[in-house]
């Protein structure tokens, strides 16, 4: 049995495939078959007067997702994406599929979403889940490369590790209660003091109630964290990691790119580096210009970061933020406490922050001062206090949204497109 994906250096050979039929055309002499098996499309042609008549009648009725097993010759074909087809000898049925509910014709969203568990084979969900795969895959080469370690971090947690309102709570048998990560980032701080260099990668929770195409409920997140890095190397490392992750898709699933006819030009920047590093302060003014004014310590909203990103060619850092807007682990700056060591990575074109990272307070006494000014359970995360009680060191740490980084890089207009199966405030099946 050989793939679809390797018969472009198989032409002139026979060979034998096993696959799925996603459309037949044929006329009284000839049948086209569209095929799929997994690793990718092709066509195969069973023309009538070169097959046993039986062979000939199977092609020409098989319906839609029926699955087969053929044997075919290997030929050039410069109209395919992959530059051959299959001139068919010999066709068996496995199994003849009847009334395959995604038809050819158009169907709305919600109808695709609702088959998520079969709309997986078609070529737009197909094309993005091949290239999540080699996303995960380029992030663990990546950081393995920089000697990283990988540190998993609890689902459960007994604290917020972000903000408070976007808890999903779980009830632990009525006697006591537990909450859904939102970050492994807390965990990954202990693992970098005793590794040096970790990243979590894993589910993480939050109760947004927002319908907007950023948001899940349940996205996936890359945290690493190093121990003695400073602000300025943390976002040396997003840019390099990043860049190194654009181009390795660029190289990698150019196939799955033109299938989703994404403009690669528009990415080619990213995977250069140089990102501009922009201050809050800055990014404030550029925003008035604009016509979308704000005020100091106000977050960003969607056009806001819209209006940022479509300024550049590549991704920006927003960095240095007023410290009452950010998360209370935060460093300050030494010379101006009303700022933070942070940035936050925004994307071109309307995708917005892809990465959110800081360096992380270091002494004692300022992170004991923080957590009761944000109001946190003192007794439940004495454990991250001792971080600093016991060889505490500046360190730093980010955490990248696999599904909005892929929805960028890909192109595509919603963060549901990009994982098998999203979970959303209106969307828990299938
Ligand atoms: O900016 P956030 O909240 O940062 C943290 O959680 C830090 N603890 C990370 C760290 O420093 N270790 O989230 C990080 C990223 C965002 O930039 C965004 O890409 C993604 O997670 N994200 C979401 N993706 C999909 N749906 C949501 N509801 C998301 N919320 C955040
Ligand atoms: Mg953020």
């Amino acid at each position: 049995m050989i793939s679809i994906e390797n018969l472009a250096n198989q032409v002139g050979q026979t060979v034998s495939l096993s696959a799925w039929v996603t459309g037949v055309r044929s006329s009284g002499k000839i049948a086209f078959l569209q095929l799929r098996d997994g690793t990718g499309f092709i066509q195969a042609v069973v023309v009538k007067n070169e097959v046993p008549e039986e062979v000939f009648d199977l092609a020409k009725g098989l319906s839609q997702e029926s699955s087969i097993q053929l044997k075919g010759e290997v030929r050039k074909d410069d109209r395919s994406p992959l530059g051959v087809e299959l001139g068919v000898s010999d066709l068996k049925l496995v199994h003849g599929a009847s009334d395959y509910p995604i038809t050819p014709k158009e169907h709305g969203i919600d109808f695709l979403f609702d088959h998520r568990h079969l709309y997986l084979r078609h070529r737009k969900p197909w094309a993005l889940l091949r290239i999540r795969d080699e996303l995960e895959r380029g992030i663990h080469d990546f950081l393995s490369d920089r000697g990283f370690i990988r540190f998993d971090a609890p689902f459960f947690m007994s604290t917020a590790a972000e903000d408070t309102t976007n808890l999903f709570e779980i009830d632990l048998f009525g006697e006591d209660k537990a909450y859904l990560s939102q970050s492994g980032q807390l965990y990954a701080e202990a693992g970098a003091l005793a590794f040096g260099k970790v990243y979590t990668f894993g589910p993480t929770f939050r109760a947004e109630k927002s319908k907007t195409r950023k948001h899940l409920l349940e996205f996936w997140m890359v945290e690493p964290e190093v121990a003695f890095l400073d602000h300025q190397g943390n976002m040396q490392l997003q840019e390099d990691m990043l860049s190194y992750l654009v181009s390795r898709i660029l190289e990698k699933r150019s196939y799955e790119l033109k299938l989703l006819e994404r403009d690669v030009t528009k990415l080619e920047p990213a995977a250069k580096g140089a990102y501009p590093r922009i201050s809050y302060d800055a990014a404030l003014s550029m925003l008035k210009e604009k016509g979308l004014e704000l005020s100091w310590g106000d977050d960003f909203g969607a056009p806001h970061e819209t209006a940022l990103g479509e300024a550049f060619d590549r991704p920006i850092f927003i960095e240095a933020w007023p410290t009452k807007c950010k998360a209370f682990y935060m460093q300050p700056f030494e010379n101006d406490p009303t700022r933070v060591k942070c940035a936050d990575l925004i994307a071109p074109d309307g995708y917005g922050e892809l990465i959110g990272g800081s360096e992380r307070i270091h002494d004692l006494a300022l992170l004991e001062q923080r957590i009761k000014e944000h109001h946190l359970p003192e007794a439940a995360i004495n454990w991250y206090v001792d971080l600093r009680r016991f060889g505490s060191v500046p360190h730093s740490g980010f955490g990248i949204g696999l599904e909005r980084t892929l929805a960028w890089i890909a192109g595509v207009d919603h963060v549901r497109e990009v994982i098998p199966f999203p979970r959303m405030l209106t969307r828990m099946e299938p």
